[in-house]
């Protein structure tokens, strides 16, 4: 394509004529000079006069065009011989002036602006055209008409000067190949060819890079008689190639017998050029985007996934098929050793070699360019994978085989990082059928690979916390000691998602005279430090409670104290309640409530009560009213302190789902406290619950 760069130095005609609508039939006349009359038409100029029977005089065919000068006067006015028309058919040139003509399918009276041309063929090759002139009508653009109209003599004839740039070619069909019989000096100067090529078929501008199927069409259309506009590389006679917006059109008579065929060039390589500079552009810009969108949506996805095995496991099935045939992703384990690789792969056949090359991956060389990526030994890279490459880079014969069908060819190799440590690499293959990966790909796959990373590395530090908080949590809860005559149970639940492991805790334990405490309580907060402070004030109360067998008011009063004389900032929940040693078989029970949603008790004959109270919550500083109540547990009956996770959600008011928990505690209350708590824990939150839960469950067994 180097001559069609050569053309894009010089400028084509084409740029120099904005308003002629290049590439747009025109209507062709073949005018006898001596008697004026039209002698041939081609389609566009019957439909411009419809009607007309040729042959008929010029100022005839004008009329039935509704053609008008661009001054407005009616050109078939036999006194106005300044019309373009009849000057043609007197024998004059017209390089180009504007007219106008009706257009017969519009109402509205617009008028379509029209270009004249008209040339004599006085200097044709052949006889035929002699004492003929040529009449082109080209369409001007409609934008053009206001500003045309106004146009300064001046601007008027720089444009008929340009009009002679038009390259203008007739053809006989008539003759053995359809040679040139005319052409106009444009011609030479658009092509760089001359009169002698008259006698010719115009295929001589085509060469190497001509598209075959514009040919074909052109081909078809000529053969069936009708018009046609091709845009089409040409190459002029020096050899540089330009882009020719050709429009032919046959030329009839009145038996409707192609006589010519009229073409019309335009050098339009400037268009050309810029449209595809604009398309180009357009394209890397599309591009870019794309990549970007990939990019975002992998991270957004990956960054969902707060398991770091199943982000891992992720990972490649994102990247395929979209950027690769087969992906993998190796990751390092704490100790700086491969923990275990995923693959991916686009064709659901080739599932269980992705599966085995998994269990084989130890068995990938330590050579390959995957684990030297990983140990931080080679960047990103892009490389050809050989099929010979293979056995020297695995260490079975069973995985190279592996490999070889999963698919060879283009590769890039990334490392996933986190914090400036490599912790992991992501490989990508084309496999045989795609294009191979290019720098841009190299590129994108890099910046996934950082971003990848990223996220892998927040989901493992959050399993981390997640853990550590869980443990920390479990750890201070330690199980209920046995109390006589009461089955105790108790539950912790963490939070479901999110690292909602907070201060919920429970607590049952014995006083020295006999009677059994239990306790329900939330720290606020949701992370270590909530954990830590729960251990702490459930600490106290057990010390508080145990020391001097208090009551339940007492403690709870004492914590107040304790709270602020220790300088803890902890705010909190709590129920606190004594069930009091003695003989009977239904118990006493003594109960302090701050600012902790109220224990359920399902009596033996099914009815459920609440054990209200209306304390504030812990925290707030000594001297708060700390109220204690009292009521009696019978034989049978099942007590149920629980935290706000159990109740509460989103979407649901409070006394709707203290309403429900009623009804599922006198449904459950038959049940042993162990399948109670499962049971009750399963009914209220089937979906597991946004915020951790702890509950106990205290039946009065008979002594
Ligand atoms: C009047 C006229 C002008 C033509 N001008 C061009 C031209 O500028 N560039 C071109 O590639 N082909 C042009 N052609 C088309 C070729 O001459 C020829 O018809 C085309 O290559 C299809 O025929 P072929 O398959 O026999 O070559 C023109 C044809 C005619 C009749």
């Amino acid at each position: 394509m180097d001559g069609t760069n050569a053309a894009l130095a010089g400028r084509g005609i084409g740029d120099q004529l904005p308003e002629v609508l290049h590439g747009r039939p025109g209507a062709v006349l073949l005018v006898h000079v001596g008697d004026g009359t039209v002698l041939f038409a081609n389609p566009l100029a019957e439909q411009l006069a419809p009607g007309v029977t040729l042959p008929c005089p010029v100022d005839e065919w004008s009329r039935r065009a509704g053609l008008e000068s661009s001054a407005g006067d009616d050109i078939t006015d036999p006194a106005n011989d300044a019309s373009p028309l009849s000057r043609i058919a007197h024998g004059e040139p017209v390089h180009g002036e504007r007219v106008t003509a009706a257009r017969s399918s519009d109402m509205s009276g617009v008028r379509e602006a029209l270009w004249v041309v008209g040339l004599p063929l006085s200097d044709a090759s052949a006889d035929q055209l002699h004492g003929l002139a040529l009449v082109v009508l080209l369409p001007l653009r409609e934008e053009g008409m206001v500003r045309d109209a106004q146009e300064s003599a001046e601007q008027l004839h720089s444009r008929a000067v340009l009009a002679s740039d038009l390259s203008f070619t007739i053809s006989d069909p008539n003759l053995p190949d359809n040679p040139l019989v005319w052409i106009n000096p444009a011609f030479e100067k658009v092509t760089g060819y001359g009169k002698d090529v008259v006698g010719q078929n115009c295929r001589f501008l085509q060469g190497p890079d001509t598209d075959v199927e514009a040919v074909r069409r052109i081909r078809k259309a000529l053969r069936e008689g009708d018009t046609i506009t091709e845009l089409l590389l040409n190459y002029r006679k020096d050899g540089t190639a330009f882009w020719n917006e050709v429009v032919i059109s046959p030329v009839k008579d009145s038996t409707g017998r192609v006589t010519h065929f009229v073409g019309v060039q335009s050098d339009v390589t400037l268009r050309v050029q810029a449209e595809r500079e604009r398309d180009a552009a357009l394209a890397v810009a599309r591009d870019a985007r794309r990549r970007l969108e990939f990019l975002s949506g992998v991270t957004d996805k990956l960054s969902e996934v707060l398991d770091p095995l199943a982000a891992q496991d992720l990972l490649p099935s994102l990247v395929v098929p979209d950027f690769a045939e087969w992906a993998f992703a190796t990751l390092l384990d704490a100790t700086g050793r491969t923990r275990h690789i995923r693959a991916s792969h686009s064709d659901p056949a080739r599932a269980s070699d992705a599966a085995r090359f998994q269990e084989l991956h130890a068995a990938l060389g330590d050579n390959s360019l995957s684990m030297q990526v990983l140990r931080g030994e080679v960047g990103p890279s892009l490389v050809t994978v050989e099929d010979d490459h293979v056995d020297a880079v695995t260490r079975t014969e069973e995985i190279a085989q592996v490999l070889r069908r999963l698919g060879l060819g283009s590769a890039v190799v990334v490392p996933l990082r986190a914090r400036g440590q490599v912790t992991g690499s992501l490989t990508l293959l084309s496999g045989p059928d795609r294009p191979p990966f290019t720098e841009d790909d190299l590129a994108t796959a890099t910046d996934l690979g950082a971003r990848a990373g990223v996220a892998l590395e927040n989901a493992r530090l959050y399993a981390q916390q997640r853990t550590s908080s869980e443990t920390l949590q479990r750890s201070l809860l330690t199980d209920p000691r046995d109390a006589p005559g009461l089955s105790i149970a108790t539950r912790y639940l963490p939070a479901a998602e999110a690292a909602q492991v907070g201060g919920d805790w429970y607590d049952a334990f014995t006083q020295p005279d006999g009677s059994s405490v239990v306790v329900i309580g939330d720290v606020m907060g949701h992370d270590v430090s909530a954990a830590a402070a729960m251990g702490q004030v459930r600490t106290l109360v057990r010390a508080l409670a145990y020391d001097r067998a208090a009551e339940p008011a007492e403690v709870v009063g004492r914590l107040d104290g304790l709270l602020a004389g220790l300088g803890m900032t902890t705010l909190a929940t709590a129920v606190v309640l004594q069930v009091v040693a003695g003989d009977d078989d239904d118990r006493h029970v003594r109960w302090c409530t701050a600012g902790h949603l109220p224990p359920v008790v399902v009596d033996p004959d099914g009815s459920v009560r609440v054990l209200e109270g209306d304390g504030i919550v812990l925290g707030l500083g000594p001297g708060q009213v700390r109220t204690q109540h009292e009521s009696t547990l019978p034989v049978g009956s099942v007590l149920l302190l629980y935290t706000d996770g159990l109740v509460e959600r989103r979407d649901r008011s409070m006394t709707d789902r203290l309403g429900e928990l009623r009804e599922v505690a006198r449904d459950l209350g038959g049940l042993g406290v162990h399948d109670l708590c499962d049971a009750l824990l399963a009914r209220m939150l089937p979906e597991g619950s946004d915020d951790d839960v702890a509950i106990v469950a205290l039946r009065v067994e008979p002594r």
